[in-house]
């Protein structure tokens, strides 16, 4: 069992030196200036965030980010960083600045209006513009220097996150020629041909490549990335599919599917289950007995949120009995919310959620209920706790945690998990109720289905689940991508080396 403790023993006796860098857009907490000037601190929100920060704690490493809040230049040292957590602090956060043309053509524009679609299959047409993808190059470049900065040794252990930094694994290679990469792509990687609608796609690859470990959710991610270095870079691929060779360099590319901490900190602290009941429904003003469900998405259209509210309706169409009786609680983070698509999407949502309330809507009785603003963890647990069941509906996700976390939240062994077949959380997760998020009659019968669901199969579903997920959990995705990191740069022949890698996923969840 990977635990934060068997994580610690392992790199102390480990011939990594230096503390672990982790090289990640979002900062895990930002601080912004309250309206009576006052500092606050808020958790940053989505997948990579929830993951990272119990392992970065762990290791008293450092985490390179963007510093977005607005108060987060008045609270850092003479070298951009800030020691956190506060009150007891273990690791570092550097911070570094981007101005508002690094940001619009960095993150806003390329990663997000370009690889953020161009990977996600969720019918939004990605945008590639040359100036974009200048800035991103730059910006990468930055972020590689700043790691630099930060590392004492000649050799340091660095894990680059996600589609924000596709270059820079070769450019801490050229700075670093001995370091240690291991990154690990979030988002899912797109299939051959959509892979070659991106004019940058080479530059993306050969960037990639620069990594000792390449880490994705799932293997078809890996089988599709492994197909675009062969045709697109004519590099040479091992028997397996899992050793790279490209320009005289080693990579190994493998499924790690992330995954949370367990035991989770949020569940531990939170109030009981019937606690958490009675707050949300007094919150709300639903009646104790209301059958109550629960999404938690950032508000992207890549999570199926619309979809969901249709089958909201469809279930009260076809079930008229839950009328009343029932209420969805659709939590939404605002994000990315100065592009077109996000906006066009939250005007789509907020249309159709007050049609079906005016719809099936009655006095005080409102079916669906959007609130759209952060919640902390903390928050977000009550709701899980408080939920006869939580809905996932992504039309494409890498992995999706708010699914695990839903089952870190439910110690009680209740409550049903509805899930999107499309995301990476569905190939381990073979106890929730799966649906297509399309098949909008579909998605309503599997909603009646687990509104119905006697508590004997609540408990033996969600007990698997827990099993699942305790044993696979954040300190085993880490440990297993170290373990290679360790096997490459102990610089083993190819024979061995490929022996060593006969497997796209090094343990198999389910
Ligand atoms: C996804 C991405 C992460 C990202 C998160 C939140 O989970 O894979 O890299 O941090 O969304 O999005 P944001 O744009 O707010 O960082």
């Amino acid at each position: 069992m990977w635990t934060a403790a068997r994580l610690q023993r392992w790199l102390a006796t480990s011939d990594f030196g230096g503390p672990i860098v982790v090289l990640a857009n979002r900062e895990p907490v930002r601080h912004d200036r309250a309206a009576d000037g006052s500092i606050v601190v808020k958790q940053s929100g989505g997948g990579l965030v929830t993951a990272l920060q119990p392992l970065i704690e762990a290791c008293s490493g450092v985490w390179v980010a963007h510093g977005a809040g607005t108060a987060d230049k008045a609270v850092v040292d003479w070298r951009d960083g800030v020691d956190l957590p506060p009150a007891n602090p273990v690791y570092r956060l550097r911070r570094v600045w981007l101005d508002d043309d690094e940001q619009r053509g960095y993150y806003f524009g390329f990663s997000n209006e370009a690889l953020w679609p161009w990977c996600h299959r969720a019918h939004v047409q990605p945008v590639f513009r040359s100036d974009d993808f200048d800035t991103y190059r730059a910006v990468n470049a930055r972020f590689a220097d700043a790691v630099c900065e930060e590392v004492d040794s000649n050799a340091p252990l660095v894990l680059v996150q996600d589609y924000h930094f596709a270059l820079a694994p070769r450019m801490l290679r050229q700075r670093r020629p001995f370091s240690t990469v291991m990154s690990f792509w979030h988002i899912p990687w797109p299939r051959p041909r959509d892979c070659e609608a991106c004019p940058w796609a080479r530059d993306l690859l050969r960037g990639l490549l620069g990594s000792d470990i390449l880490g994705f959710q799932t293997p078809s991610d890996c089988h599709h990335f492994v197909d675009a270095v062969e045709s697109l870079l004519n590099a040479r691929v091992n028997g397996a599919r899992t050793v790279i060779t490209h320009a005289g360099r080693r990579t190994v590319v493998r499924a790690y599917p992330i995954s949370i901490e367990w035991p989770s900190r949020w569940a531990r602290r939170s109030p009981a289950i019937r606690a958490c009941r009675e707050t949300v429904c007094r919150e709300l003003e639903l009646d104790a007995q209301t059958r109550l469900a629960v999404g938690v998405d950032r508000l992207d259209y890549t999570k199926g949120i619309t979809e969901k509210f249709l089958a909201i309706e469809k279930l009260l169409e076809l079930h008229p009995e839950f009328v009343g009786r029932f209420v969805f609680v659709q939590i939404a983070e605002p994000s990315r919310n100065t592009l077109a698509a996000y906006r066009a999407l939250r005007a789509r949502l907020v249309e159709t959620a007050a049609r079906i309330n005016r719809r099936f809507g009655n006095g005080s009785y409102r079916p669906i209920v959007l609130l759209e603003r952060h919640h902390e963890p903390a928050d977000v647990y009550r709701f899980l706790r408080a939920a006869d069941l939580c809905y996932v509906g992504s039309l494409h996700d890498g992995m999706n945690l708010v699914a695990k976390e839903f089952v870190a939240a439910r110690d009680d062994d209740r409550g049903v998990l509805v899930l999107s077949q499309f995301t990476g959380a569905a190939r381990e997760l073979t106890d929730a109720l799966l649906v297509n998020p399309y098949a909008i009659k579909d998605a309503a019968r599997v909603l009646a289905r687990a509104l119905r669901m006697t508590e004997e199969e609540q408990t033996m579903r969600m007990r698997a689940m827990r099993a699942l997920v305790s044993e696979f959990n954040a300190y085993k995705w880490i440990g297993e991508m170290l373990t290679d990191a360790a096997r490459v740069r102990a610089r083993l022949p190819s024979a061995a080396l490929d022996a060593c890698f006969d497997q796209l996923t090094p343990s198999i969840a389910g």
